[in-house]
C-alpha cells in the first residue's frame, strides 16, 4: 500500500493527480481506478446530510462513510478526512486518527490546518500516520459558507501560506491539498515545496485536482455553487426526467407491465 500512495503522491508534473470527493459504496464502484485519489470528505455533512456548514459532522459518520466507501475500492488510493474538533491535540489526534484507520483501512487521512496545528502534524507524521494538509479556506472554520471567500491575494495571506506550506512539508505532511487559494499563491506554494499540492478552486498551478463528486453531476442539494465546480453531467435533469416518466407510467397502469411481474 505504501508503494501505492509513493506512485501516486511522487511529484510528477507530467501526470497531475486526480481526485474525487464521494460517500458511498456505488460511487466509490465507478471511481475505482478511473481516478487516482478517492477522498471520504466531510463535506458530506452538507452534500449528505443536508447539514449548513461541515461542524456537525461527527467522528462515526466518518468512519461508516469510510468504510462503506474503502471496501470498495482496490486500485485508487484512498483518504478520509478527520471531522471537526477531533484533532484538538496531539493524543487527541492520535487516538482518532488510528481509530478511522483502523476501521476504514484508508491509505491516508486529511486534516484541516493553520499553523497552530503544525505540532499535530509532526506528532502524526512520527507515529507514522499518512496525512494529507488541508490549507487556504478550511471549510470547518466556518458556520456559515456564504462567508467564504478565496484567499492568498494580499501579499500578507500568500506570504503566510507559503510558510505555512514549507512547515507542512517539514512536518512530514504527503501532500497539501490548497482549497480556494489564488492562483499566483497556488503556483508559488506548489514551486516552493516537493510534496503535490492538490487544488480546489486553486488553479491550474497545482500538481492534482480535486472536486467532489455530487458537483461534477450536479447533485447538489446546496443551491449556491462555487465558481471552481464544473459539470460534467446533469444527473439532477436527467433524474427529474425519470422520475416523471415513472410517475406517469404508475398513473396510467403502464408501470408494472407482464415483464416487471412474477407469473
Ligand atoms: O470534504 C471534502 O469533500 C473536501 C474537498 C472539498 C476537498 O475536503
Amino acid at each position: 500500500m505504501q508503494s501505492k500512495i509513493i506512485n501516486i503522491l511522487n511529484r510528477n508534473f507530467k501526470n497531475p493527480i486526480s481526485c474525487l470527493a464521494t460517500y458511498s459504496s456505488a460511487i466509490a464502484k465507478i471511481l475505482d481506478g478511473n481516478i487516482d485519489m478517492i477522498l471520504v470528505g466531510d463535506s458530506l455533512g452538507s452534500n449528505l446530510y443536508g447539514m449548513k456548514n461541515t461542524q456537525g459532522v461527527t467522528l462515526d459518520m466518518m468512519k461508516r462513510h469510510g468504510k462503506a466507501v474503502i471496501k470498495n475500492i482496490k486500485k485508487s488510493i484512498t483518504v478520509v478526512d478527520m471531522p471537526f474538533k477531533t484533532y484538538e491535540n496531539k493524543n487527541h489526534a492520535l487516538k482518532n486518527a488510528k481509530d478511522i484507520i483502523n476501521y476504514t483501512k484508508a491509505d491516508l487521512i486529511k486534516l484541516e490546518v493553520n499553523k497552530n496545528k503544525i505540532p499535530i502534524i509532526e506528532y502524526l507524521s512520527e507515529k507514522r500516520i499518512n496525512l494529507i494538509a488541508h490549507i487556504g479556506v478550511t471549510p470547518q472554520s466556518y458556520k456559515d459558507f456564504s462567508k467564504i471567500r478565496s484567499v492568498g491575494k494580499s501579499t500578507l495571506e500568500r506570504k503566510k501560506l507559503i510558510e505555512l506550506a514549507i512547515q507542512l512539508e517539514k512536518s512530514g505532511a504527503k501532500a497539501i491539498l490548497l482549497e480556494c487559494v489564488s492562483r499566483k499563491t497556488a503556483k508559488l506554494i506548489s514551486s516552493s515545496i516537493k510534496i503535490p499540492t492538490i487544488g480546489i478552486g486553486a488553479s491550474e498551478y497545482c500538481d492534482g485536482q480535486v472536486l467532489v463528486f455530487d458537483d461534477l453531476i450536479n447533485l447538489n442539494i446546496n443551491h449556491t455553487k462555487p465558481r471552481f465546480v464544473k459539470n460534467y453531467l446533469d444527473f439532477t435533469k436527467i433524474s427529474k426526467d425519470a422520475v416523471e416518466n415513472y410517475n406517469r407510467d404508475v398513473k396510467n397502469r403502464k408501470f408494472p407491465s407482464k415483464k416487471y411481474s412474477y407469473s
